[in-house]
């Protein structure tokens, strides 16, 4: 009797649609295509820690591809955090070890984003085999062009943004909409153009808020009844508590006095049902982490280049940010466009 491969597959970081989509682009794969038995591990490593984990079937997986959120649950635990090991006994990284081992396990499937890749890297150094696959709204994954969960946020966001202009159109007003993205600024870039953003503010190029308001100031003049800013919530100024929509606009505000409201989007970037870009992406991110395992090619990240799904090693990703550059060709067209930045041309020094 030949001793069926046995996956384990975890979500970790924060959620996105498209997390059902990839469990099932592996389980499904695993199950069918190789005949492997494959085990959902729940809340991300915590589920590894406390050895927490059901099998997954051609039944469990029924329904599952169009839901949001993740079936196996996430959390943000970092095994290899100092503080995450106090004084205990046995570490939390000697702990995974021993239960991937009691569990019987070929191969650890990780499921999201930079600080999970780095962890499954780390876990990888450990001896564990290990794959990852891409996720977060942020696509800020070093290595790939394109996380899964990216497309829905921009989907929603653009929606939004585009309610946001008859609100504004209607009452003459400035309105700020802030995005997620981390310490990224991709949500803001992609549902800035897609849903005409006048102004799009991101972390990655120094804002100066003189020049955003010399902009908006120009366009009243020219009788541009209401304007629409984009900012990613990484603009917001670290030293105060307010969030970068609250912050931006009361400098707009006090400063020309122009009308304005803002709306932080939040949360709903995050939930409800995968687009099916994402459903498509996730699903062939999956298939792709089963042929490495099938074919015993450990220690690897599917990436998505020039819509080739390839395969990078860890250690060359983790760690890693992948953050927008005031050449990128989105940002040179908008610009061409008349896009308002916020910068006077400078940069800010990618710290990451
Ligand atoms: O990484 C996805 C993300 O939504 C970021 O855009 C956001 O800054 C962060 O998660 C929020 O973290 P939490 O879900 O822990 O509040």
């Amino acid at each position: 009797m030949i001793r069926r491969q046995r996956i384990g597959i975890l979500t970790a970081g924060g959620d996105c649609p498209g997390l059902n989509a990839a469990i099932r682009g592996v389980a499904k794969t695993a199950i069918v295509r190789h005949g492997m038995e494959v085990f959902g591990i729940s809340d991300g490593f915590l589920g590894l820690i406390n050895k927490e984990y059901v099998e997954l079937t051609e039944k469990s997986l029924s329904g599952i591809l169009t839901l949001g959120g993740t079936i196996l649950g996430t959390s943000r635990v970092k095994p290899f955090k100092k503080k995450a090991n106090g004084d205990s006994a046995i570490s939390k990284p000697e702990l995974i070890k021993e239960h991937y081992d009691q569990m019987g396990l070929d191969c650890l499937v990780c499921i999201g984003g930079n600080g999970t890749q780095k962890t499954a890297y780390r876990l990888a150094q450990e001896g564990l085999n290990v794959v990852g696959i891409p996720k977060t709204i942020d696509n800020d994954v070093f290595g790939t062009e394109m996380t899964f969960g990216f497309d829905s946020a921009v989907n929603i966001a653009t929606e939004a943004i585009d309610r946001l202009h008859s609100t504004a159109n209607s009452h003459k007003r400035i309105i700020v909409i802030e995005v997620m993205g981390h310490n990224a600024g991709w949500i803001a870039l992609y549902a800035g153009l897609a849903g005409g953003g006048d102004v799009i503010l991101i972390p990655e190029l120094e804002m100066n808020i003189d020049s955003v308001n010399r902009y908006l100031e120009e366009r009243a003049c020219k009788n541009k009844d209401y304007s629409i800013v984009v900012v990613a919530e990484g603009v917001s100024p670290k030293r105060k508590k307010k969030s970068a929509a609250e912050y931006i606009a009361k400098m707009i505000s006090e400063r020309t006095g122009l009308e304005t409201r803002e709306t932080v989007l939040g949360y709903v970037q995050r939930g409800g049902t995968p687009s099916p870009m994402d459903r498509i992406l996730a699903t062939r991110y999956g298939a792709a982490a089963v042929e490495l395992i099938a074919n015993n090619d450990y220690g690897k990240m599917v990436t998505l280049r020039s819509d080739n799904i390839v395969p990078v090693p860890l250690e060359e990703i983790a760690g890693k940010l992948k953050v927008v550059t005031e050449d990128h060709p989105l940002v040179m067209k908008a610009r061409g466009m008349g896009t308002c930045f916020g910068t006077d041309g400078s940069i800010r020094e990618n710290k990451d």
